[in-house]
Parts: structure tokens; sequence; C-alpha cells
């Protein structure tokens, strides 16, 4: 079987380590992908979001399936016009992807389905937006309707911050399209856990928790990236709260999807905040986290591509899927001044060394060869991940490895995993 893996961060060189695992797999593409993936890929310079490219090759080199990685090329509807040309691919349809190509939408499905979320207003007037945060209580939320690369959320503790970020997305459209629009919401309180399912149009299947790490220095202080590491399983993602989290978000909105004629195949993400009146969700994503893919995929026993043909087949319901006890902890490695300026070009060294540490895999995100040498191509430049019978094993693993690992201007947080140990008795 032939497979077309698309994207080019830490996330795909996870899934394209475990697709290769797969017995059925006698060819894997990767569409850019990058130096990491190039070790178990062939790697093809089409750009993520060239979607005619995409296809055609697709088309010309007989591939039997398609993996998205990223976001935009789901919302831009990769997903109807591969299966428009008979061709299969894993992912949502672009109306299903609105879910998080919108958070209006993602919110307006969530008032009409119950399920439980924080309380918003949608603006598009910078002055009415002003009056609205007046009247609110602080901390109050502002969010970008559409996709900003993670940078669209605001979470303002002051009036003067407030104003700013309404400002910034409606007056100054520092987002473009996607702050033409912003909504206000209510802070909920609680701590925030990641919660990613397989689903196939009606059924859905958990994945087993994660934790992601935002904040780009240690207790989560300073400004949200991408994502500077994340742990699993989640401790805060109890039984109890796992029951509820398939109960009232999980099902009714693959009901409610599937109701508006948009059945959701794919992997959906649900950034949950755990707070003291049951799980709540924060967003929802139309595809694998980055950095949690890193940290869950470690754990999954079962042939993915077997998980991925149960999904396009709606035969989810049947098929077996097996997790591992173990605890996974990946930290991030990023570029002096992510999420800001950094540069770019710095040479990295000790990685074979990592990665030959037992359980430990190093995951490339923004890395680049460079006259035969490997350096730094990106703002969080590589996954550091590490398995440990338990979470106390795996963060001394990952660190353990990471720790292996330069580059000037290398900036890692120290405090990965270290909210599940609070859950230790
Ligand atoms: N209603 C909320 N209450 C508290 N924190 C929030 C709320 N909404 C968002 N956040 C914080 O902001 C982060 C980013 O928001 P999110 O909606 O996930 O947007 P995106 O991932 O698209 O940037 C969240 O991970 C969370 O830490
Ligand atoms: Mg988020």
């Amino acid at each position: 079987m032939k497979i077309l893996l698309i994207g080019s961060g830490g996330r795909e060189h996870a899934l394209a380590w475990k697709i290769s695992q797969s017995p059925r797999v006698t060819k894997l593409y990767c569409a850019p992908g990058n130096p990491g993936i190039a070790e178990l890929a062939e790697c093809v310079s089409i750009g993520a979001d060239n979607i005619s490219a995409l296809k055609d090759f697709t088309l010309q080199n007989k591939i039997d399936l398609t993996v998205v990685g990223p976001e935009t090329p789901l919302t831009l509807g990769i997903v109807d016009e591969f299966e428009q040309a008979g061709l299969r691919i894993f992912g949502p349809s672009q109306a299903a992807a609105q879910l998080e190509g919108s958070k209006m939408f993602a919110k307006k499905i969530m008032k009409k389905y119950k399920i439980p979320t924080a309380a918003y207003e949608v603006f598009d007037d910078a002055q009415k937006a002003l009056e609205h945060v007046y009247m609110s209580r602080f901390p109050v939320v502002i969010k970008a309707d559409g996709l900003a690369a993670g940078k669209g959320v605001t979470v303002a503790i002051s009036l003067v911050e407030a104003k700013r970020a309404i400002n910034a997305a409606l007056k100054d459209k520092v987002f473009g399209e996607s702050g033409a629009k912003i909504i206000i919401e209510e802070f909920l309180a609680g701590e925030e856990a990641s919660l990613l399912a397989f689903c196939d149009g009606k059924d859905f299947v958990p994945m087993v928790s994660a934790q992601d790490h935002k904040a780009v220095y240690d207790e989560d202080k300073g400004p949200n990236t991408g994502g500077m590491g994340a742990y699993s399983p989640a401790p805060v993602v109890t039984e109890s709260v796992l029951r509820q989290v398939r109960e009232t978000i999980f099902q009714p909105m693959l009901d409610g999807l599937a109701k508006e004629g948009a059945p959701y195949k794919g992997v959906l993400y649900a950034g949950l905040m755990i707070t003291s009146d049951g799980p709540k969700v924060v967003e929802f994503n139309c595809r694998f986290g980055d950095p949690e893919t890193q940290a869950v995929l470690p754990r999954l026993q079962t042939d993915i591509v077997d998980i991925f043909e149960a999904c396009l087949d709606g035969k989810l319901a049947a098929q077996n899927i097996e997790w591992s006890e173990a605890a996974v902890v990946c930290v991030v490695l990023a570029a002096d001044g992510y999420p800001g300026q950094y540069t770019k070009g710095q040479e990295i060294s000790g990685l074979a060394a990592a990665a030959a540490l037992p359980d430990a895999y190093v995951f490339q995100a923004g890395t680049a060869k460079r006259d035969g040498k490997l350096v730094t191509d990106g703002g969080r430049v590589l996954d550091v991940t590490a398995l440990g019978a338990d979470i106390k094993m795996a963060i001394k693993n990952a660190y353990k490895a990471a720790d292996l690992i330069s580059f000037s201007g290398l900036h890692k947080r120290k405090d990965i995993g270290k909210k599940a140990l609070a859950y230790l008795k």
C-alpha cells in the first residue's frame, strides 16, 4: 500500500514513524516533509497547501491513502477535492473542518447541541466589542474567529490589554480576514487537557489523554506558543472526566455534525478546560495536535493504517485499538526568541546520541540539511520524546535525552510533565 503524508513538522515526523511501522505500507511519501521524515519516507517538494499539485502527485503515483497533518489544507477542502477525484484521504471534509477554521462556527454548533463551553459574544465592530468588555468580568478571553497559527487568542487581565487585542484584530487587522470577527468569551478556570479521538462519521474512539504546555517559559509564564511540550496520560482526565467528555462533548458533537450534513471523519481534537463544573471545550481542532501527537502515538499498539481505514470505511466500532500503559513526555527544543523573532541555520549536535537512548525518540520539527549538516530551520526545532514506566520516569528519560542536544540559542522548558506529578500520592 502506498501512502502520502502531508506536512512537515514534528507531528508529521511522529506520524511517519508510526505509519512506517505498518507491515501493509510498501511506500511512504511525505509532502513536503523534513530531514527527519526523509529517513522514513521519500519527501516530495510540494507545499502542504498546494492542493492541486498534491492531487496530481497522488493520481500519478497511484497513492492508496493520503493522510493530512496540518489544518490549512483541511479547511481549504483538500478532502472534498480528493474524494471527488476518487482518492482515499484521511481527514474531515471542508464543512466539518470549519470546527477549527471558524471558532464562531464551533461555538454555534456547541450552543445548538448544548455542549459545555465558555459563554460568548461575536463582534465585528471595535466600539461595540469595547462596550461589551467594559461590562465584563475579568479576565476576558478575546479570540480571532479564523486560523491564526496559535496567535489569535488573548487572555486579557486588564481593560488596557483587552482594548489592545480588540483593536489589533478589528482595527489594525493584524490577523487579516481571520480576525475580521472576534469572539469575546468568559474565562474558564481550571487545568487544561487535550483529548483526541478517531472518528468515522458516526462513531468515535478517544485516544489516551495528553496535556500541552502552551506558554514559552516555565510555570506557564510568557507568551503562548504552538506548544513547548506535552505528556500522556494527563491525570486530570480521570475516568469520570473521560466519561463526561465522551457523553457531553464527543457524542453530541458527532451526532450534531451528522445532523448538519457534515459527518466528521478523521481526528477530532478537543481542547478542554477541566473546571470545578466539569470539562468544558476551549476549542476544537480538526487534526492531530502538535505536540500532543508526539506524546500519544508512542503509546499506540495498533497498526495506525488499520485505524485510518476503519475511519474511512465507517467501521471504527469494530476496530480494536490498544494503548500501552507507559507514560510519555515530549520536550520541545526551540530557537531563542521563539515565538517572536528567532535565527535559523544553527548547527545541531547530539541528536544521534539522544535518539540512541532506550525508549527515546527525537522527532524533527524545524530542521534543514545544509552542507550535509543538520541545522535549525524553525521556531520549534526538535521534539525530544521518551517513554517511562510512569510519568516520573518518562520525565527523567526525556530530559536525559534532551540535555544531550545542543545548538546556539536553544531554549526548552524545564518543567514539562510537572503538573502530572501533583497527582502522585
Ligand atoms: N475561555 C477560556 N478560558 C481560559 N483560557 C482560555 C480560554 N480560551 C482560551 N484560553 C487559553 O488560550 C489558549 C489558546 O486558545 P485556543 O482557543 O485553544 O486557541 P488557539 O489554539 O487557536 O490559539 C488555550 O490553550 C487556553 O490556555
Ligand atoms: Mg488551542
